[in-house]
This record gives C-alpha cells, sequence and structure tokens, in this order.
C-alpha cells in the first residue's frame, strides 16, 4: 500500500469499495437510465452528485450494449468550446480499438477537427473550428445523431450544466432540447452544483428544458449508513475508531458529505491507530485554524450586515424563520427588510443553503468548517 494512500477520498471517485450508500438512488437512476428517462439530479453543493454519476457509470461499465460519457462542462465559456468537450468526451469514450471506435473516429474526423495530446497525461482533446451559428448547431446535432443511430445506448452525464446559462449564445437550451427530444437511442443525466441556475433551466415554464425530465433530489446520507461506512473504512486499515469519534465527525459535519469526507481524511492521517473523539476534535481544530485566512477574505468579499446575518445563521445552524422577530432582535440584525436583501444576497452567492425539499424548508450555512469558526466565535 502506499504511504498516502487514504481511504476517504476528498474529491472524485475511486470503487463502490470507498462509496458510501446511496443504494436507492443508484437503483433509481440506473433504472432510469435503462428505460431512457432523461434525469436531472439537484442536490445542493458538495453532496455528492458526480460521486453517484461516476459510481453509476462504474456500475454499468460491464454493460457492453451501453455506453456512458461523462462530460463537465464547467470551464467552457461559449458554444464552440461545448462542442469541443463534447467532441472530445465521444473521442475518448470510443477507443480506435475496435471497428465501432473506428466509425466514430472517422465520423469525427469528417467535422475536420485538430486532434492533440496533453503531454503529461497522454489524454485526447478535439478541437472543431466552427464559428459561424448553424454550422455549430449542425456539429452539435451530427455529434450526436451519429451515435445514436449505432447499435448501442448511449447515457451522457453533463456536470455543471449551468454553465450554459453564461454562454454568449442565448439559443444553447433550445439547441440541447431539441436533441434530447429527439434522440432515439440516447438518454441524458443533467446536473450541476449551482442550484438556483439549474431550478431556472428546468422548472421555469418560460425555458425549453421545462418538465422535459424527470428530477432526483439527493439529499444527505442516511446517518446509521455513514457511521457504520466510516467505522469499517477505518477498521479495514487497522484503525479503530470509537463510536463517540464517529457521532462527532457526522454531528459536526452535518454529513454534508465532502466536510465529512474531508475530516475523515485528515483524521486518518493525523489520528494514530485507536481513535478518540478527543483525537477528532484536535484534527477539526486544526482544520479551522488552517481555513481560518479563507473565513477572513469571505468577510472582506460581504457586506457588514451579510456576515453578520452568515454568523446569526451559523449560530442557530438550522434556521427555519429568518423573518421572524426573536431571530432578528436576538443577532440585532436591523429591519426586516434588510434581513431579506441580505438574505437573498448569501443565498445567491452560495454562502448559506436554502434547502425547500423538505417538510420544513430551512436555511444553513454552506460551508460546515465555516459554520463551526463562527460559532466558536
Ligand atoms: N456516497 C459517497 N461516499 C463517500 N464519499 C462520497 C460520496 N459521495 C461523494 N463523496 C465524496 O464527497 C466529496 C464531494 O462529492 P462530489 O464532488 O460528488 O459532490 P458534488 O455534489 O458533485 O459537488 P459540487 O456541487 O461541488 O459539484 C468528494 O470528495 C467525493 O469523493
Ligand atoms: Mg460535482
Amino acid at each position: 500500500m502506499e504511504n498516502d494512500f487514504n481511504p476517504f477520498l476528498e474529491r472524485g471517485y475511486r470503487s463502490p469499495v470507498y462509496f458510501c450508500d446511496r443504494e436507492d438512488e443508484t437503483k433509481l437512476l440506473t433504472d432510469y437510465i435503462v428505460n431512457q428517462t432523461n434525469v436531472t439530479l439537484f442536490a445542493f453543493r458538495r453532496l455528492g452528485k458526480t460521486g453517484l454519476i461516476k459510481h453509476i457509470f462504474h456500475k454499468l461499465r460491464s454493460d457492453k450494449n451501453r455506453v456512458c460519457i461523462y462530460l463537465d462542462i464547467y470551464d467552457t465559456v461559449d458554444k464552440s468550446e461545448f462542442i469541443n468537450k463534447l467532441a472530445t468526451a465521444i473521442y475518448t469514450a470510443f477507443p480506435p480499438k475496435n471497428s465501432l471506435g473506428k466509425k466514430i473516429g472517422q465520423a469525427i474526423q469528417s467535422f475536420r477537427p485538430v486532434i492533440s495530446f496533453d503531454e503529461l497525461t497522454g489524454l485526447p482533446s478535439v478541437t472543431i473550428a466552427a464559428t459561424q451559428t448553424t454550422q455549430q448547431n449542425n456539429t452539435i446535432a451530427g455529434l450526436f445523431t451519429f451515435l445514436d443511430q449505432q447499435s448501442i445506448k448511449i447515457v451522457f452525464a453533463i456536470d455543471e450544466f449551468q454553465q450554459i446559462l453564461s454562454y454568449p449564445e442565448k439559443n444553447m437550451e433550445a439547441v440541447l432540447r431539441t436533441q434530447v427530444q429527439q434522440l432515439q437511442n440516447t438518454s441524458f443525466i443533467f446536473c450541476g452544483s449551482n442550484q438556483l441556475q439549474m431550478h431556472e433551466i428546468f422548472n421555469s415554464a418560460k425555458r425549453p428544458f421545462f418538465a422535459s425530465c424527470t428530477s432526483l433530489n439527493l439529499t444527505r446520507i442516511e446517518e446509521k449508513k455513514y457511521k457504520l461506512f466510516i467505522t469499517k473504512l477505518f477498521k479495514k486499515y487497522d484503525k479503530s475508531i470509537t463510536e463517540n469519534a464517529v457521532s462527532f465527525i457526522c454531528n459536526w459535519t452535518r454529513r454534508h458529505t465532502f466536510y465529512t469526507q474531508y475530516l475523515c481524511n485528515q483524521t486518518f492521517v493525523k489520528s494514530g491507530n485507536n481513535i478518540t473523539e478527543e483525537n477528532v476534535k484536535e484534527v477539526a481544530s486544526g482544520i479551522l485554524q488552517v481555513q481560518e485566512g479563507k473565513f477572513y477574505q469571505y468577510r472582506k468579499l460581504l457586506t457588514k450586515a451579510q456576515w453578520k446575518l452568515l454568523t446569526a445563521i451559523a449560530k442557530e445552524t438550522q434556521l427555519t424563520q429568518p423573518h421572524a422577530k426573536t431571530f432578528i432582535s436576538t443577532y440585532d440584525l436591523g429591519s426586516p427588510s434588510l434581513v431579506v436583501r441580505s438574505l437573498d444576497a448569501l443565498v445567491k452567492k452560495e454562502m448559506v443553503l436554502h434547502n425547500i425539499g423538505v417538510e420544513k424548508p430551512y436555511y444553513e450555512v454552506y460551508d460546515k468548517y465555516l459554520m463551526r469558526w463562527m460559532q466558536s466565535k
């Protein structure tokens, strides 16, 4: 085993061994894929959307009649870059070893691409010079249609999908919606980390994607399952951890997956082989110390009123009634209209998450470490 090996991933996906639960969601999403139902995956940031997609694609690897293509468009700024990402993802998914791969390679060649290879990773990158709108739309349609006509099923997962809203070309949603509607053997999973924008695309009656997909809301991993996963994974690497320590991890990070994983990751590195609650608390406090600089940066970027409200929300942990008189007066937050404006800004800036997918909607500070730091002040 490598020395720096850590079973608690702070990013990416490795294999089912390092992935906790999500059994129901995996089954549901796999069924949707098999039935060719298009899906939008909603969840607040850093809860495990990308991980879940990778997990499902990993499971579907053995299905030789289906090819899963993952596309992260976060760093694309316009339609032309989207096309390059799409072409690269397709090119990568079909290595030219077999006849289908060759055929797809030839189809991509017909768009006169430049194919280059990264010097370090050896990964290919396809650039297609399409500048005119018609030419671009034809390329998108051409790539999707060609694949759709082969004797296989295709699944596209487009991650950070809200990025298309920032393209200068305003018809991107309509162009893609047309494709999604017309393809026979292709299904889509759309997912994105900006919930406001994702809701705008899929739940706004005025927009092309409205009512076009089934939505799946990802929530926190169940407490019992997460605790068992953590205990077992430490044990697998010959580390014991007390029940109290595991409870502390889950509670302190509120089972917000990234924050839970990272605390486990750091505990794994720093806490020896018999881990107690005290050990975990030390690690947690170390994380807050390291991140303090970032927290002060946040404070600089927010107005005084926003920072004050953010602190108040942190102290409440979960806030259901931000406009209640007692809340406003307890934390001396000024006029109700100022609270409304500040809260709106904090949600837009994704400093605060607004969970509306539960019986009693609530607000919570996004970054669990920032939340705990504010509580300790
Ligand atoms: N079920 C899981 N079991 C263990 N680790 C997980 C699980 N789901 C996600 N993770 C880990 O949690 C972290 C955040 O997950 P991921 O990147 O999938 O979230 P995301 O919702 O896509 O985030 P973002 O909104 O920033 O795109 C990653 O380190 C990932 O490895
Ligand atoms: Mg993601």
